[in-house]
């Protein structure tokens, strides 16, 4: 057997040894530092991560399996990020929170890490910061909350929120009706119950190999998610003794499952720069034109809100995940190994459909192309992307004028005028909200339509948005437009008026300006006075290092790994 990480600072006798050992001590017997692994539960617990709450729980049992196969339980809190408290977006602090995760993996004497997380930026996070540490690692999702209803009718997180909000502003549903539905909407612990960026990501962690198969999508409260963080627990400390690293479970095979998965599934666009990042941390080569390659065709096959009706409940009732792969095995990398040494397609063996409503047959799917579709054009230069699956059918070949808004403020200003000039032709185009320019890319892409069209029964526009769109949302929005407005992208060049052409069919997102006049045509100078400077802190080292959501948005500096290396003495 290799030396364990750990025995650099606890093996021999001399002093520095004694101090690791001595003030770790506190009940542990001698023999915790003989030789066995020492695992860290990288824990996203937080009271202010209310989707993560239970995590501690979740925790002990992960424990629990540690000590039974033989190894060292270390609960290591990391920092969490609640999806829906933090601003001005959470995704300002997923670079931040996967650099802390990494540098607390790589200074502490551990041999590998169970990686606890559940809400929208927690998964990503982990295995981004784990990703560059390459310990052994292993990620255990928190798992979805149960369904809610009210007045008996199932509420989904968030996509409820926003049709709900909605009717409330069409003059559909009382406000009074609307305030009732606020406590049922979140039934029990765990993360949102729809196809949201949660649940993708915590079903997408599996796909790319990186949990105990078959425990994605477990219920939060079932029992069997205990079950599986003992298990996940006992797994951990075989891989240490295996030496299977992220980098040997995350190859490109991986991702292109996830991208497939993705699809079938009809997972939330924000995994496109989810799954960008944590590549570049393993230095897998990964593009976003890789997800319309391997993607567009894949059949939409879970019937889940947003794009469809069920929730992460019905999923796991019906089937759950392998059920899911199974229907597209043939389009699986055979060969992409999960943690357990062997590969994702070889423990979908027994799995069966046991609701055909929520996990449609292969040959009769929701969709029958469901992946994302990547747009290229004037307008996109570094391409935007579009989610047929969510959006409007006959808007995805679309001409209109543009309505331009320079932030989210401006467009909360000017949105429900009664003056404003816009049909349900028109194109809602929103800017300032890339990475840069908001900071941090948030999820205001699925705009609010006006109040008068609502009135008029209008459910879906065109949008454009260098932003994201929540998971849990819906609608005809072009998002993640690179390079943005903020880092000289030619979505700061669109007035008011200009026509806009959206072509998904052939993938293409352009305004109908003459070359010569597009060429010639400055920016905006109003948007550039709603960007971002911040002079400090974070936010600053953020703005100056981020990338474009084309390649992820991870900060240039963190991209790549430095591996678990060992530094020099503290003493
Ligand atoms: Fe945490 Fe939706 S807010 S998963
Ligand atoms: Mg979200």
């Amino acid at each position: 057997m290799h030396q364990r990480r750990s025995a650099q600072w606890y093996a021999g006798d001399d002093r520095n040894s004694y101090i690791h050992r001595a003030w770790m001590r506190r009940g542990l017997p001698a023999d915790a530092f003989d030789g066995r692994p020492h695992i860290a539960i990288a824990n996203t617990a937080s009271d202010l991560t209310p989707c993560n709450a239970h995590l501690d729980e979740v925790a002990r049992s992960v424990a629990d399996g540690i000590h039974r196969a033989g190894g060292i339980p270390l609960n290591l809190p990391v920092v969490s990020i609640g999806e829906t408290q933090v601003r001005p977006t959470a995704m300002l602090w997923r670079n931040m929170a996967a650099m802390a995760i990494e540098e607390m993996l790589r200074a502490n004497p551990i041999d590998g890490v169970v990686l606890l997380g559940g809400c929208d930026k927690t998964i990503p996070a982990l295995l981004m910061g784990a990703a560059s540490v390459d310990l052994p690692a292993v990620v255990m999702p928190g798992g979805p909350m149960l369904t809610g209803t009210f007045r008996g009718v199932p509420l989904g997180c968030g996509t409820d929120v926003w049709k709900l909000s909605e009717e409330v502003r069409a003059g559909t549903l009382g406000a009074a009706e609307f305030q009732r539905s606020e406590s049922s909407m979140i039934r029990s612990r765990g993360h949102c119950n729809t196809m949201g960026t949660a649940s993708t990501m915590g079903l997408l962690a599996e796909v790319l190999g990186m949990t105990l198969p078959g425990v994605a999508g477990t219920p939060a409260p079932d029992s069997r998610l205990l079950e599986a963080a003992h298990a996940t627990g006992v797994l951990a400390v075989e891989l240490v003794d295996a030496d299977r690293r992220p980098s040997q479970v995350m190859t490109r095979g991986s991702f292109l499952n996830a991208i497939v998965a993705l699809a079938a599934l009809g997972g939330s666009t924000n995994a496109v720069v989810h799954l960008l990042a944590i590549a570049g941390r393993l230095g897998v080569d990964l593009s976003q034109d890789d997800f319309d390659r391997t993607g567009a065709d894949v059949p939409l096959l879970v019937d889940l809100l947003p794009a469809g009706r069920y929730l992460m409940d019905d999923l796991y009732r019906a089937g759950g995940l392998h059920a899911v792969l199974a229907e597209v095995r043939d389009l699986l990398d055979p060969a992409a190994i999960t943690v357990t040494g062997r590969p994702l397609a070889d423990h979908l063996g027994d799995a069966r459909v046991y609701d055909r409503e929520v996990i449609r047959p292969r040959a009769e799917p929701l969709r029958p192309h469901a992946g994302i579709a990547v747009l290229y054009g004037n307008l996109a230069p570094d391409g935007a992307v579009v989610k047929p699956a969510a959006a409007s059918a006959h808007l995805l070949r679309h001409r209109g004028p543009a309505v331009v808004f320079d932030s989210v403020e401006d467009l909360h200003a000017r949105l429900d005028d009664p003056d404003l000039d816009v049909t349900a032709d028109s194109v809602l185009v929103l800017r300032g909200c890339g990475p840069k320019g908001y900071p941090g890319m948030p999820e205001v892409s699925n705009m609010p339509l006006p109040a008068k069209l609502l009135e008029q029964g209008v459910r879906d526009m065109v949008r454009v948005c260098d932003g994201r769109m929540s998971g849990t949302a819906y609608g005809t929005v072009v998002l993640h437009v690179a390079p943005e407005a903020a880092a000289g992208g030619p979505l700061a060049k669109v007035r008011t008026g200009d026509m806009i052409v959206l072509d998904v069919a052939n993938r293409r997102l352009d305004a109908d300006v003459p070359a010569e006049q597009w060429a010639a045509r400055e920016p905006s100078p109003e948007a550039a006075k709603a960007y971002a400077a911040p002079s400090r802190g974070w936010e600053r080292l953020y703005v100056d290092t981020v990338g474009q959501a084309d390649t992820g948005a991870d900060c240039d500096f963190l991209r790549g790994s430095s591996g678990d290396r060992v530094s020099r003495e503290s003493h």
